[in-house]
């Protein structure tokens, strides 16, 4: 057995404790903070990883953690575990084994991408105030503000370029793995990254029209805050706003896709929006999630990975091809 263990915190500080001659341990505390995982890596290497016994490993380090673990040639079953390597073999393995998967994104989907969620510590949500902005009654009574908040919202999102995850998702689709793909996402990064059929819950940023009449409209004039041509309306995204109604068609054809599944994957949403946070209970089998942090609904979840999505569908995505 070991006589050193090392506890690496989610602050990158590392605690590390001696056994001594006398059966105690004496701990040593090193506060260099590393802002890089490079750094983290140059502090653990200090310690060969056979040598430590590891306590915890922050759900944002998980695979990369693993990853260099794999890299060293070691496969410890402790540090495997720590990782979730065996929740996402579960999950390769239900994936590989299902008939009918259906797929729900949210907002957590697309931050590896650098589009920040909404109710995270970063969210938009920490920011604006989504009855101020993203209101029916703002778009009526103080449009400025509406126009505003999607003009930047657009502009950001034409920096952005789907991340690993979401090519996964479309190569899955390709190949019938999944069935049926719906998120609440306003962004096209599913569509971009390859996949063809995306079921948009909450609308899509890109198509503009008239809050009046619904006549289409350009992304370039809503941005220019021009009025609809055809009656002189304000113009909008095609997006559900709070107090809105989803789009019924959409919304009962996601319905009965999840309540026909055998295995419904639910990736980075933290299930407080209504009605979609109801949707995982009309499925037809087992539910896993993918998510961060937790959300009100894990405990009736089959399966519960903590991880970052991106990293952990490339995981999963190896192992279903290891098994071909
Ligand atoms: P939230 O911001 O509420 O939740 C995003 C979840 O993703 C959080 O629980 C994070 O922990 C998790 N997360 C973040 N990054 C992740 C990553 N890389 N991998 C895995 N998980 C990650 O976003 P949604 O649940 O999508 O609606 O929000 C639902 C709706 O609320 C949105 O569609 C939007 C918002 O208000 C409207 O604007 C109408």
């Amino acid at each position: 057995m070991s006589n050193k263990e090392v506890i690496l915190q989610a602050d990158g500080m590392i605690l590390g404790g001696e056994k001594q001659e006398d059966g105690t341990w004496q701990f040593i505390y090193e506060d260099e903070v590393v802002h890089t995982w490079t750094g983290a890596l140059r502090i653990l290497s200090r310690y060969p990883w056979q040598t430590l016994s590891p306590v915890a490993v922050h759900p944002e380090f998980r695979f990369l953690v693993w990853r260099e673990i794999e890299k060293a040639g070691c496969t410890l079953d402790k540090w495997r575990a720590l990782c979730g390597i065996d929740e996402v073999a579960a999950l390769a393995d239900w994936i590989a084994n299902s008939v009918y998967t259906v797929v729900l994104t949210g907002a957590g989907m697309s931050t590896e991408s650098g589009v920040p969620d909404f109710r995270s510590q970063r969210g938009l949500w920490t920011k604006y105030d989504p009855f101020t902005v993203s209101h029916i009654d703002t778009l009526e009574k103080d449009y400025g503000a509406f126009q505003e908040f999607y003009s930047y919202r657009m502009r950001e999102l034409k920096k952005v370029k789907p991340n690993a995850g979401h090519r996964v998702l479309a190569r899955w689709q390709k190949h019938d793995i999944v069935k049926y793909l719906a998120t609440q996402n306003v962004e096209n990064l599913h569509q971009r990254a390859g996949s063809v059929n995306v079921a948009h819950l909450h609308g899509g940023l890109e198509m503009i029209r008239c809050h009046i009449c619904h006549s289409a409209a350009s992304k370039e004039a809503f941005i220019e805050k021009e009025l609809c041509m055809a009656c002189g309306g304000q113009l909008r995204p095609d997006i559900v706003l709070f107090g809105e109604p989803l789009p019924q068609d959409i919304w009962h054809a996601a319905f009965q896709e999840i309540e026909k599944s055998d295995l419904l994957l639910i990736i980075g949403t933290s299930l407080q929006v209504a009605p979609v946070n109801q949707l995982p209970r009309a499925a037809g089998g087992r539910v896993a999630l993918i998510n961060l942090d937790e959300t009100p609904f894990d405990s009736e979840f089959d399966l519960v990975i903590r991880g970052k999505a991106a990293e952990v569908l490339l995981e999963t995505d190896k192992l279903l091809r290891q098994a071909e």
